[in-house]
């Protein structure tokens, strides 16, 4: 065997403690797959009193993230903080400094990667090390390498993902047991599963990082996150949840993106999945992404999102490869995503709605309604009457035929302006309807 090659890791949270836990533990195998013993030089952390989830020798610890990036003796960086309090900025210079001095770093930080990727892949290309971040999309599912090496040859139609586990969880269990969005919340804070401030959970913006770094992989273009239209589970009742149940789909969050005749779309929003779809039964905190390639046709992957040892797998992993390349003094097969692809505007997305609409319960209100609609092409593939009869408001809800958003956006204007029509509660997109062959 070579000589055991040394990594420094910056941030010992539940993926940092992951990642010890498992180089500890799997050490025999971990050196057979890499060829060579991987020793943890240090551990940079902000605080060596703190008590952790692993036993580690406290002389492995350091506050000096200067001093380990400049170490010529650690050939591999780790980069494991996450971005407290928006401090992607400052992860990002770490790894370019570390990238510069020819290290090769292993990050699991999807925010880094989807604000900096390209700036980040292009440094990687002049260094002599590299970059890799399997984990920095659904923690434990290998979604980036298969994307970059497995489906290499196909084109890429669409990915839909469910890559946030928080409101995963939280609409599974809104939709178990009837709850409210509020109440449910209130429930994961408490089990751990959502965050104190849980704004980049349940607002989506976790899950469009992620959408954005898989579709620049996959449609090797840049994918600007501002270009990623992001609606949360904020307004999801239960209502919802019931009447998406008796028309036969479940709501999710699901990030999606799509490539268009001219260009791609990317987005991030709840959505009606029909029951028989794949995505229809990923449950809990459990994430799963389902793709189409011309090639490979449907396929989905499916397991654990986030989490120390899930999540560390995927770090492991890209540390077994970054270890394999550094013994045979070479780089990572990079493709820095060079395409700038348009990106469709919200506006011009074409997909099914259900629209929840609450009325007075009296004859001619559906005709007048599906009239308004009609009048900007707005096609209806079902409707159905919820509520006690006569007993005001009665819900009226529609599931719509495809549709420009735009025009669907008009039509309810005027759907809202109708003398008998209190409010529309709310619209949510439909996906998933035709899985084989077709992209919605
Ligand atoms: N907060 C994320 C989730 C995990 O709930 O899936 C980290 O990406």
């Amino acid at each position: 065997l070579d000589k055991p090659i040394k990594v420094g890791i910056i941030g010992m949270g539940t993926v940092g403690s992951g990642v010890v836990k498992i180089l500890i533990e799997n050490r025999d195998h971990i050196t057979q797959q890499a060829g060579v013993s991987v020793d943890i030089s240090r551990i940079v952390v902000k605080n060596p009193e703190k008590n952790r989830a692993v036993d580690i020798d406290p002389y492995l610890l350091s506050t000096d993230i200067h001093e380990l990036i400049n170490d010529p003796t650690v050939p591999l960086i780790v980069e494991l903080v996450g971005c407290p309090n928006g401090s992607s900025a400052i992860a990002k210079d770490w790894i370019l400094q570390a990238l510069a001095q020819n290290k090769h770093v292993v990050t699991a930080n999807k925010e880094v990667i989807a604000k900096y990727g390209t700036q980040l892949l292009e440094a990687a290309e002049k260094s002599a090390g590299g970059l890799y971040y399997e984990a920095s999309v659904a923690g434990g599912i290998p979604i980036i390498k298969t994307l970059q090496e497995s489906l290499a040859g196909n084109r890429i139609q669409s990915i839909m993902g469910i890559i946030n586990g928080t409101t995963n969880y939280m609409l599974t269990q809104m939709t178990r047991f009837n709850q409210s969005f509020d109440s449910v919340l209130k429930e994961a804070q408490r089990l751990g599963y959502a965050e104190a401030d849980p704004t980049s959970d349940v607002e989506g913006y976790d899950a469009a990082y992620k959408i954005a770094i898989l579709s620049s992989i996959a449609f090797q273009t840049k994918v600007p996150v501002e270009s990623v239209h992001c609606e949360g589970i904020t307004k999801i009742t239960a209502e919802d949840i019931q009447n998406a149940a008796n028309l036969g789909y479940v709501i999710k969050l699901v990030a999606i993106a799509k490539r268009l005749k001219d260009g791609i779309q990317v987005r991030v929003h709840p959505t009606f999945i029909p029951k028989t779809h794949p995505l229809a039964s990923v449950n809990d905190a459990f994430n799963a992404i389902f793709l189409q390639g011309d090639a490979v046709g449907d396929l989905m992957l499916y397991g654990k999102g986030a989490g120390m040892l899930p999540t560390g797998s995927a770090v492991i992993a890209d540390i077994i490869d970054a270890v394999r390349n550094i013994r045979f003094n070479c780089k990572p097969r990079l493709s820095v995503p060079n395409k700038t692809e348009h990106i469709s505007s919200i506006n011009d997305t074409v997909s099914r709605f259900y629209i929840n609409t609450k009325v007075v319960d009296k004859p001619g209100v559906l005709a007048d309604i599906a009239t308004a609609l009609g009048e900007e092409n707005v096609s209806l593939q079902s409707v159905i009457q919820m509520g006690i009869d006569h007993n005001d408001p009665v819900s009226l809800v529609f599931i719509t035929h495809e549709v420009k958003e735009i025009n669907l956006r008009k039509a309810l204007e005027k759907v809202s302006q109708l003398p008998t029509v209190y409010k529309i509660a709310n619209v949510i997109r439909v996906e998933g309807a035709n899985i084989n062959g077709g992209t919605n």
